[in-house]
């Protein structure tokens, strides 16, 4: 039994790369500021069925978009679209956003 776990931690280590690594980080950093920021307007997971007011898509939805991608979310973002308020996201915030979004879509 530990050996069986021993192996499998092993072969997670090796399938880490650092890439995903700092993707993984940026989506815990991103659920926090969504949830500080956004989750007002957009229904995050495990905030239960009700839709919040108006149109207002819920990441899941976003990340369930035919042909998004990392890069439309931050581009996005760092638009400063007039239907959301000025978050004045900095890149690195922008980025980790974008990365719990992608995170929420269906595999
Ligand atoms: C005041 C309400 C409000 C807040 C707060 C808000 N949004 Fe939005 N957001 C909207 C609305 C409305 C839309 C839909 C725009 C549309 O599709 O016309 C939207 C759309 C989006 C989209 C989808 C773009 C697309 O069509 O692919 C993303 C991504 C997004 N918001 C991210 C965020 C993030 C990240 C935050 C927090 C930093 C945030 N929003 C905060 C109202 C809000």
């Amino acid at each position: 039994m530990m050996v069986a776990v021993k192996h499998w931690m092993f072969a997670l280590a090796v399938l880490g790369t650092v890439t995903t690594d700092a993707v993984a980080r940026d989506a815990k950093e991103g659920e926090a500021l969504a949830r500080r920021l956004c989750a007002h307007c957009h229904m995050l997971p495990g905030q239960g069925e009700k839709q919040k007011a108006g149109d207002v898509p819920s990441f899941a939805a976003v990340a369930a978009r035919p042909g998004q991608s990392y890069e439309t979310i931050v581009r996005w973002l760092q638009s400063r679209p007039t239907m959301m308020p000025d978050h004045h996201l900095s890149q690195d915030e922008s980025y980790a956003l974008a990365a719990y979004i992608l995170s929420l879509a269906p595999r």
